[in-house]
């Protein structure tokens, strides 16, 4: 087999791995574990599912690295095995089953978003996503999880990269469970924090605030940035928010954080700024999920500069990370 059909096919097979993990990330078999190595039979008996089928799900994934068979045919976790636990920091077991379950019916049907420029999501469910999601609680807990688990990293490259020292009220604008203001407001003591994001998604987070001692220096309002947003910040970020939408979406977003802006304010928004060029880029991966999910997409440097004025603001510079997402600053016009 040449080495392009080799590629290809590693390509191509890609769902079948996706699919694997994500069985193992909904049985929870990682964390089952998390102590002894244990045979299929156990692991089956512990997730309620047949020996035989498990041990061959765990044979394959083993022969990519995850999890491990000895040679009592006992399986144990790997450092990639270890993150489909549900208790660890980094964990991935959320993304696992965001992008086995729903994500994975909407791909299935990518032909009608290159046909309409529609979102397969709305295809498939009968409605947008983030409607579906305010309707089905479990998908919608799990979602804001795998936010973290997809983004979590991204915030201490964004406090590397980017000094809020100068920023008194932080308004987190479409948050979700908080953890991104949490880690903020972490770094920085002084600073006060609003935590703005749909209703249901707010009531989730507030106990994440109690937990990390940040309640009381962080408002939490629950409203849509369609209709508003709250005043009383002087810095207004917004991560994986405008990807999320079409043109006129976004400049009604914009507009809200432009006319709650005072003077010398900035809005920030941490995307992926999409690269000219072949090379490999995470946001033109990121890119083709919003066209099939929300019917967003991801922009270039060019394209934020021109929302950004179409909501009365200046984009004012462009602040790289140490990974794929940057953040994009804006300024009144
Ligand atoms: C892609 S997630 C990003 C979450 C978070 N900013 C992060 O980086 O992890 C999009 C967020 O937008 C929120 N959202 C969707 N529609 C909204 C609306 N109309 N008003 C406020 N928030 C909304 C969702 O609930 C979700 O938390």
């Amino acid at each position: 087999m040449s080495s392009a059909e080799q590629n290809l096919q590693r390509l191509l097979t890609g769902t079948w791995i996706s699919q694997m993990l994500y069985a193992a990330a909904k049985l929870g078999v990682a964390d089952h574990l998390a102590g002894e190595p244990m045979s299929a039979e156990d692991l089956a008996a512990a997730v309620g599912v047949q020996a035989e089928p498990l041990y061959r799900l765990l044979r394959a994934l083993a022969s990519e690295g995850v999890f491990e068979e000895d040679d009592h045919h006992r399986f144990s976790l790997t450092p990639m095995a270890d993150l489909l636990r549900s208790d660890v920091a980094t964990s991935k077991q959320a993304m696992a089953i965001m992008l086995g379950e729903e994500h994975h019916a909407a791909w299935g049907q990518i032909i009608y978003s290159l046909q309409t420029g529609k979102p397969a999501f709305d295809h498939v469910y009968g409605k947008p996503v983030f409607g579906y999601l305010a309707e089905h609680p479990e998908a919608a807990r799990n979602f804001d999880a795998a936010m973290t688990a997809v983004h979590g990293s991204e915030t201490a490259q964004m406090l590397a990269a980017y000094d809020f020292s100068d920023c008194k009220t932080l308004a987190d604008i479409g948050g979700g469970n908080g953890s991104l203001i949490t880690m903020v407001l972490q770094r920085y003591p002084k600073l006060k924090g609003i935590l703005y994001d749909l209703d249901h998604v707010v009531a989730r987070a507030k106990p994440r605030l109690e937990a990390a001692s940040v309640a009381d220096r962080c408002q939490v309002i629950a409203g849509s940035f369609f209709e508003s947003v709250p005043s009383g910040a002087d810095t207004y970020l917004m991560r994986h928010i405008i990807h999320d939408w079409d043109e006129p979406r976004c400049i009604q977003i914009l507009k809200h954080c432009r006319a709650a802006l005072p003077a010398g304010g900035k809005v920030l928004l941490i995307e992926a700024v999409i690269p000219p060029g072949n090379k490999p880029s995470f946001g033109k991966l990121i890119d083709i999920n919003m066209l099939v999910m929300p019917g967003g997409k991801e922009r270039t440097a060019a394209e934020y500069k021109s929302l950004y004025a179409a909501a009365g603001l200046k984009l004012s510079r462009i602040v790289p990370t140490a990974g794929a997402m940057s953040l994009i600053e804006g300024v009144a016009a």
